[in-house]
């Protein structure tokens, strides 16, 4: 477990015990360090209508964006077992909306285990982002 950020660690473990998942049990936690030196925090928040429910990301970006960050510097996530828990498919298209893409993914499963420490270009290669739209 070298290189781990533990403030990012322990807050995405914390923010994870506050994860509204009743339905399917899997309760994620993720923290990012912003480009104001601060970390934010958030987690999953299902819904009894399924397709209203919020990513862990998700949530933390909002939790960024509303406390004055503006851009992810790093960002990790943790979720139920020892397997790394991976940013689903739609956040890390949240995440490229906000981060470079060497910005560090730190993956890891809340019950131990090996982390994954990857970038969000490994995560997402080939990827589109705001300055598309600049052409
Ligand atoms: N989940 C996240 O919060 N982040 C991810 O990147 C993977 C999936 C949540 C969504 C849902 O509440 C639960 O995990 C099961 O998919």
């Amino acid at each position: 477990m070298t290189g781990i950020d533990q403030q990012l660690l322990d807050a995405a473990k914390d923010v994870r015990k506050n994860a509204h998942a009743p339905y399917s049990k899997f309760f994620v936690g993720a923290a990012i360090l912003a480009d104001d030196g601060k970390i934010y925090a958030g987690c999953n928040v299902e819904n009894a209508a399924y397709p209203q429910g919020n990513c862990a990301e998700a949530s933390a970006i909002s939790a960024m964006l509303a406390g004055g960050g503006r851009r992810i510097k790093a960002i990790l996530t943790t979720g139920n077992g020892q397997e790394p828990v991976t940013p689903c498919g739609g956040c890390r298209q949240r995440i490229r909306e906000f981060a470079d893409l060497d910005v560090p993914v730190t993956c890891i499963g809340a019950d131990g285990g090996d982390a994954l420490e990857t970038n969000l270009q490994q995560l997402l290669p080939h990827s589109f982002g705001p300055e598309f739209l600049d052409k």
